[in-house]
């Protein structure tokens, strides 16, 4: 079974949440970028994922909002239907993420969309970082206490 057999098309869109995210075209040995879409067409921002690994089945994600479309609960919205994509379409079973520590909007906003925290690590230039994720089952609601 190819489990990531769908290596992502060129094109690529993803609908749910009342966003619309689709594939950035170009393309990256870092990361695969899509843009987000608000109804309209008009571009809100961008969303990754990178450190795909197959083996493990998780990969890390990263969003950005251009600072007109933040504070409006866009970012949770975008970030579940990307949730949605990586976890049915891709069959990921982990995805997480390393935010700073004080960027507390973007925590608040990882929470809503389900993330634990999970500890400490390192973002890029070394500066620490707080790492979160979010399983499959978790993701689906499987996961009972
Ligand atoms: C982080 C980001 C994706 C969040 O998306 P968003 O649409 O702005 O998020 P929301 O509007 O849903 O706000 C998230 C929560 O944070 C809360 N919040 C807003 N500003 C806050 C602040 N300064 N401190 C604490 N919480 C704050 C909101 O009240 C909301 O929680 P609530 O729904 O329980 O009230 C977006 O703001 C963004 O792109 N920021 C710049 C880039 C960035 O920081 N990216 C993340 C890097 S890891």
């Amino acid at each position: 079974m190819y489990v990531f057999s769908a290596r992502i098309p060129p094109s690529c869109t993803i609908r749910g949440e009342g966003v619309c995210l689709e594939r950035d075209p170009g393309f990256s040995l870092i990361e695969v970028a899509f843009a987000v879409l608000v109804p309209g067409g008009k571009r809100a921002g961008t969303v990754v994922y990178r450190n795909l690994s197959r083996r493990r089945r998780s990969a890390e994600i990263g969003i950005e909002l251009y600072p007109e479309y933040r504070g409006c609960g866009l970012g949770p919205r975008a970030i579940r239907a990307f949730l949605g994509y990586l976890f049915d379409t891709m069959r990921l079973r982990r995805v997480w993420l390393r935010v700073l520590p004080d960027n507390e909007r973007a925590i608040r906003c990882y929470e809503k969309c389900g993330f634990r925290r999970v500890g400490y690590g390192k973002a890029y230039l070394f500066v620490p970082c707080l790492v979160m994720e979010i399983t499959d089952e978790e993701f689906r609601g499987e996961v009972r206490d």
